[in-house]
């Protein structure tokens, strides 16, 4: 498998509505759904949807144990996640910092719901269903927003809240790229 490049803002490939997934269970989706892990990995992103490495379909991954880029972040379940839902529970938001591999070296206050229900399918196409909240709330929302073409500065309410990873988190320096 492999490491693939992660499209940047500005690639218009990023601003898409992206296609269903029809067929589970195939070679064509394992292969990337690993090249997936694999990009996210190296990049110790706590997420990454197939439209940042050019595939326009509707799959997201997202979770770690203890995440390098978020050290206050509690761990979200290693997950696959495709034709993704969300409902918000209640109408509460939360404000959190994000970044985004496709906005390297960048951080933004970014508010979300702070509890969903999402559903969707896993990769042989058993149906998922969750109620979640915290991190795990937010990283679903991130990544389901590339599936419509959304990033997170497009979300964010006061744009003074945006700023460089470097000077605003200065103990996060370990990994320059973002
Ligand atoms: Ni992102």
């Amino acid at each position: 498998m492999a490491v693939r490049e992660i499209l940047k803002m500005g690639d218009a490939r990023l601003l898409r509505l992206a296609e269903p997934v029809r067929a589970f269970d195939t070679p064509e989706l394992q292969a990337l759904i690993a090249d997936l892990f694999d990009t996210m990995e190296a990049a110790n992103g706590a997420g990454l949807a197939a439209p940042q490495i050019g595939e326009n379909l509707q799959l997201v991954i997202f979770g770690f144990s203890n995440n390098a880029r978020y050290p206050d972040a509690e761990p979200v379940p290693r997950t696959v996640l495709i034709n993704p839902v969300i409902e918000p529970i209640g109408d509460a938001e939360e404000e959190g910092w994000e970044g985004c591999l496709s906005v390297p070296g960048l951080r933004g206050v970014v508010p979300r719901f702070a509890r969903i229900r999402y559903r969707g399918f896993d990769p042989s196409g058993q149906r998922i269903e969750r109620e979640v909240q915290g991190f795990h709330a937010r990283v679903v929302q991130h990544e389901v927003d590339h599936l419509i073409g959304r990033l997170y500065p497009t979300r964010m309410r006061d744009m003074s809240k945006l700023g460089y990873t470097s000077v605003l988190f200065p103990d996060l320096d370990a990994e320059p790229e973002d």
